[in-house]
């Protein structure tokens, strides 16, 4: 992309509404732009990055085994007052009248609308397990939407449904939704802490929340620091090997790690003092199991193998995928700017052209940016008759990890110089070797 050509429309004073650094970031990098309390237009950049989360989302949904479809955001009420939320979900749930008089809803989750697609066509245990998910808008009438996309009321969430023949089955859902979650997390470049939490409106019995360490976070949270030295690295996972998928949620859920509802004191305090955290944290997700809460009310059913219908065990589990670049923002930026992950970053690099009309300036900017498609990156071509410095400026705001700096003096010497964007550092070298080194980095990332 040419930013001469691009619709970036960044912002030179801090906006005064917003009381967050990601929130700040967000608007100032011309990312999103609010169109009602709550509720955001995806500008081009803010887009490019929803898209990357969301891909990774899916990736690793799908490693896992886990099969994508796609509801709709408008609901019938009819299928709430089956399962008893219809009343239960409260002021959150934004209510609709259709013309015919029709009671409807903007879908704040899907539980009900998924087990009564299951309950229509599966009808043998040989049909499980199985685990449907999507990537969706939800509406929540928040009564206090605030810091940007972190507390929307529309949002764009990950959730997904397992259906399984019994308990031991769905276990392994849920684990397998823990491990696959990590791995998310981590491709993003977050540390998310599971943390043992509370079922809230879902229900159910068993629920972690994963929580992304932050002073901005709204929920307060007890750990022992052992979990953060914990990472799933490049270990090979066998999504169906139920021993080594729980064997993974141990190793991650033996250490003290509770939000504040489900704190318990005389726990915490069995924690060697010195790693004993109080800190705040950002929830990005949540995974539950609740067993036959929705299915018995709902009649979702299988006949099983002795010929007997028994309702199915299930979990839901959502990653805030909107939530997610606000999380990253505030985990990772300095008083410049943002400062992407190079699994998320909108642009894979950045091309600074210092003397735009130079003909030899042009020339290799051109060429570099033909060399870097050709790699398979995405590179940001700052293009605009504008002073060396504002051109910085726009880069370290927009957080591009890495830049690519072309000047006159340098091409004279035969080379350019690329910055990292997290340390400062820079080094010379000759536009090929630069094209190589990034090729490295990504790759280094998967991509
Ligand atoms: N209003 C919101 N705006 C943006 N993301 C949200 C919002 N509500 C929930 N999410 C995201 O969706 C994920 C799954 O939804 P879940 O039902 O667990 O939310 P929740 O526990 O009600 O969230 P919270 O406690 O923050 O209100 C959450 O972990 C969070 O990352
Ligand atoms: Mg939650």
């Amino acid at each position: 992309m040419r930013l001469s050509r691009y619709f970036l429309p960044v912002l030179k004073e801090n906006p005064a509404e917003a009381q967050i650094v990601s929130h700040r970031l967000m608007l100032r990098a011309g990312m999103i732009k609010q169109s009602a309390a709550g509720i955001y237009s995806w500008l081009p950049l803010g887009l490019r990055v929803l898209k990357k989360i969301e891909a990774i989302v899916h990736e690793e949904q799908q490693r896992a085994g886990h099969i994508p479809l796609l509801m709709p955001t408008m609901q019938s009420a009819d299928l709430w007052r089956e399962s008893g939320r219809y009343e239960d979900y409260g002021e959150e749930m934004l209510r609709i009248t259709d013309r015919h008089g029709r009671d409807m809803l903007f879908g704040p989750t899907n539980e009900e609308l998924i087990t009564d697609i299951f309950r229509s066509h599966v009808n043998s245990y040989k049909d499980l397990p199985l685990t449907l998910y999507q990537i969706q808008w939800k509406f929540r009438d928040e009564i206090r939407p605030r810091f940007g996309v972190m507390r929307g009321r529309e949002f764009y969430m990950k959730d997904g449904y397992n259906f399984d023949i019994d308990r031991d089955s769905a276990i392994h859902a849920y684990n397998r939704h823990m491990v696959s979650y990590l791995r998310t997390y981590e491709r993003m470049g977050l540390q998310a802490i599971p943390m043992r939490a509370d079922s809230g409106p879902i229900g159910g019995e068993d629920t972690h929340e994963f929580l992304v360490l932050a002073d901005t976070g709204e929920s307060e949270v007890f750990y022992d620091s052992a979990i953060t030295d914990l990472t799933l690295g490049e270990r090979a996972v066998d999504y169906d090997d139920r021993t080594q998928c729980a064997d993974i949620v141990t190793e991650w859920t033996t250490p003290y790690a509770r939000t504040d509802e489900t704190h318990d004191a005389a726990l915490f305090d069995g924690v060697p003092e010195d790693r004993r955290r109080t800190s705040r944290g950002i929830e990005v997700g949540q995974i539950f199991y609740f067993g036959t809460k929705y299915s018995e009310p709902m009649g979702a059913t299988v006949v099983n193998d002795k010929g007997e219908r028994v309702p199915v065990h299930m979990g839901s589990h959502g990653i805030g995928v909107s939530r997610l670049l606000g999380a990253i923002i505030e985990a990772s930026h300095d008083d410049k700017g943002i400062i992407w992950p190079e699994g998320v970053t909108p642009f894979h690099c950045g091309i600074v052209n210092l003397r735009q009309g130079d003909a030899a300036t042009d020339a290799a900017c051109e060429d570099l940016y033909k060399a870097l498609t050709a790699a398979g990156l995405d590179p940001l071509y700052d293009d605009r008759d504008e002073r060396a410095g504002a051109k910085f400026a726009t880069m370290d705001l927009i957080g591009l990890p890495w830049r690519i700096t072309v000047g006159p003096r340098g091409l004279k010497s035969g080379v350019v110089e690329l910055t990292d964007r997290r340390s400062g550092e820079a080094e010379e070298l000759s536009p090929e070797l630069a094209v190589t080194r990034l090729r490295e980095i990504y790759a280094a990332h998967g991509i």
